[in-house]
């Protein structure tokens, strides 16, 4: 398997503010499924980075008295900061003022309107500024958008219009056929349904936004910021805008978003690629919303939990893993701050915290030391095989929660045969099976390491071990308990 090649991305996020939740959920995901690919020895880029053109981000320059640039490099730098601190892997961080991007993606622009993909116009439409994007009247609850609870404007002005409507069967044919992978299923069908119906074409200029990058062939207009944020995942790993010379990494293997970005990727982003003759993403992963009481958690209503928060309270692994948890493949997910104490009490704490301090107490009790072990009991054997298989399974095909099930469930099997052995008392027994729970352990560390990669290491250590080996020789240390108890 060495050399194949893993390309993951995250959408780029907007920066309006600093990173939340939602953002960070995405990321860690991306984060997971990176080092998994790495552990598996294949060549990995994951790219993330920053969408820092549009009216949106104009707007909120405004307000806070800030040059849109500054304002943007400010906000920029705090999802780097932010990403630093939740030990996000990543290998290139794009931002859509960056030049190289710029050019990039003025040239490809070039192109489709070469090729006559783009026409002159002039375009009608109800835009959410929330969104960044017009709406039709179905999208609406009340009149107003579903995710930022504003009305629309009504907009109508002189455009430059991407003939989107040409890929609308195309587009369907390769949904269907799995050729564009979009899991899970309910997300395919949603987008099935919307591409079942008339597909408009869009509007891919804006004469009233200054804050954005000049369109190539009409310097009057800046370029729509969905269109060219879109290229990032190609300008991201050093495409410069010539649809035949394609960077090695492309295509992406795994394009990771929140449910409400869906649309626009599954119908502008693949039009623009095969506009351009270019080989399509393989596969989409859409993820569901965090919610306070739920409302979905964002800056326009208020209900935002900082990740910084969570670092703070419980540690950068528990962070990681209790966000990875809450939501369900691809499911909304409810949170709140109890509601993140008792998981972390249960299932780090009391879960995987205590399993690894119970063990080592035990082998450093019987100086187990310095000895070669080979797994004796037989269900110990099979329930780390199950795990392993689990684990792989939801790994490949990116059910981050279920792949933790599995790693969890084979702690609750080592609590109980600990219940069972009682291990703590001599016995003939005693020496092996504290042996066999040794191996669980350095499996359990093996299996957490995409996601709590410093717990891993701490357990490896703990174990004297530098990761799972065929020949397994245990030095033991013991040390600080993983995951103290929270108790307010
Ligand atoms: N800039 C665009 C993406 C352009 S990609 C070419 C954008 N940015 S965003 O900052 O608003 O959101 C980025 C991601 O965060 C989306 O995938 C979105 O679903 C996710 N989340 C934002 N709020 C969320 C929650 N409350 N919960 C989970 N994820 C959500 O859209």
């Amino acid at each position: 398997m060495a050399n194949k090649k893993f390309f993951v991305t995250t959408p780029i996020y907007y920066v309006n503010d600093r990173p939340h939740l939602g953002h960070a959920y995405t990321t860690i995901a991306a984060d997971v499924a990176a080092r998994y690919h790495r552990f598996l020895g294949e060549k990995v880029f994951f790219l993330t980075g920053t969408d820092e053109h549009g009216a949106k981000i104009e707007k909120a320059a405004q307000k806070s008295g800030k040059a849109p640039k500054e304002f943007a490099d400010e906000n920029s730098e705090k999802f780097r900061q932010s990403w630093k601190k939740l030990n996000i892997s990543y290998d290139g961080f794009i931002r859509t003022t960056d030049p190289k991007h710029k050019k990039a993606a003025q040239k490809a622009l070039e192109v489709l309107y070469k090729n006559g993909f783009i026409k002159k116009g002039v375009y009608q439409g109800l835009y959410c500024f929330g969104c960044e994007q017009y709406k039709t009247k179905n999208d609406l609850i009340a009149g107003k958008c579903p995710d930022h609870k504003i009305a629309p404007e009504l907009i109508e002005e002189e455009s430059y219009i991407f003939k989107l409507s040409k890929f609308q069967d195309v587009l369907r044919k390769k949904i269907v056929k799995d050729e564009l992978y979009i899991q899970p299923k309910e997300r395919k069908n949603e987008v099935l349904a919307f591409l079942g119906q008339e597909l408009r074409d869009i509007s891919i200029s804006r004469q009233k936004v200054k804050w954005g990058i000049p369109l190539p062939f009409d310097r009057r207009f800046t370029v729509y910021v969905w269109i060219e944020a879109l290229f990032n995942y190609l300008t991201g790993i050093g495409w410069e805008g010539n649809p035949k010379e394609l960077p090695d990494f492309w295509p992406p293997e795994l394009q990771l978003m929140g449910k409400d970005i869906l649309r626009v990727h599954a119908t502008i982003w693949p039009a623009l690629i095969l506009a351009l003759k270019i080989p399509l993403p393989k596969n989409f992963f859409v993820h569901g919303y965090f919610t306070t009481n739920g409302q979905k958690m964002s800056k326009s209503l208020g209900n935002i939990i900082w990740p910084e928060e969570i670092i703070e309270k419980f540690g950068v692994d528990a962070a990681r893993y209790l966000l990875l948890s809450v939501l369900h493949f691809g499911q909304d997910g409810d949170i709140s701050w109890q509601k993140l104490k008792e998981e972390y009490n249960a299932d780090l704490a009391a879960g995987l915290g205590n399993l690894v301090s119970r063990v080592i107490n035990m082998a450093v009790k019987v100086r187990i030391e310095n000895k070669e072990s080979k797994i004796e009991n037989n269900e110990v054997k099979k329930n780390i095989k199950e795990a392993e298989k689990k684990w792989k399974e939801g790994l490949s095909q990116f059910k981050f929660s279920e792949a933790l099930a599995s790693i969890w469930d084979l702690i609750r099997f080592c609590d109980q045969y600990i219940e069972k052995e009682s291990p703590w008392k001599e016995s003939k027994n005693q020496i092996s099976v504290i042996n066999d729970l040794l191996i669980a352990l350095a499996s359990i560390a093996q299996f957490i390491s995409p996601f709590l990669p410093e717990t891993s290491r701490k357990i490896f250590n703990q174990l004297g071990l530098a990761s799972l080996e065929k020949e397994i020789v245990f030095k033991i240390k013991k040390s600080e308990p993983l995951f103290p108890k929270v108790i307010s």
